[in-house]
């Protein structure tokens, strides 16, 4: 059987994190769980931080690790390797920028899933109504499919002094076509 390779873009961190990734973690840890499930054994990884890179091998989780910062360098993957790509936790003005987005795409192999996810509170307004914006256009050039998009009420809990308790998010799933 051919060796399917989910990619992964979020990170178990090590045990000193804030509040907002534990929430991230147990996500990661139901995510892993239940991709393992369905047969998906290859785990690579990538982050523009050397210090998570430490914490994501640490958990003796993934194959490949890469050190590449999105945005100024493209991801150092062959286009159509993965069967699932997942950013969790990047999507967010000041990280990741948008044009990242087709990068992902050219990764996913046809037929594969790309998962994202954004954070709806008040700083990132701007920035999720541009990502939906790439995510149409790439949807109106036939380039993927929407299989689901869930808006979060109590997605993380909020950092900046501006939010309170928890903050809204989405998620936003799609499947690569065939062209
Ligand atoms: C809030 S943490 C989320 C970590 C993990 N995905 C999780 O869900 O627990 C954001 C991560 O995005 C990474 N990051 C932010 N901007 C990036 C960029 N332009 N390129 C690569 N990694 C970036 C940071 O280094 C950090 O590891």
């Amino acid at each position: 059987m051919t060796e399917r390779r989910p990619l992964f873009w979020m990170w178990p961190v090590e045990q000193d994190w804030s509040p907002n990734t534990v929430i991230l973690f147990s996500q990661l840890i139901i995510l892993r769980g239940k991709l393992k499930r369905m047969g998906f054994r290859h785990f690579d990884g990538v982050d523009g931080s050397l210090r998570m890179l430490e914490g994501a091998k640490k958990t003796g989780l993934y194959k490949q690790l890469m050190h590449c910062m999105l945005g100024q360098d493209r991801i150092p993957v062959k286009a159509e390797t993965y069967d699932v790509v997942i950013i969790v936790g990047a999507l967010s003005v000041g990280q990741v920028p948008l044009k990242v987005i087709r990068e992902l795409w050219d990764a996913t192999k046809p037929g594969g899933y790309v998962c994202m996810t954004t954070r709806a509170n008040t700083d990132n307004q701007k920035y999720k109504a541009e990502l939906e914006q790439m995510i149409k256009a790439l949807e109106e050039e036939q380039k993927w499919r929407s299989v689901a998009v869930v808006e979060v009420e109590e997605w993380e809990r909020g950092v900046s002094e501006l939010d309170t308790g928890y903050i809204p998010g989405a998620v936003y799933l799609y499947q690569k076509g065939f062209l």
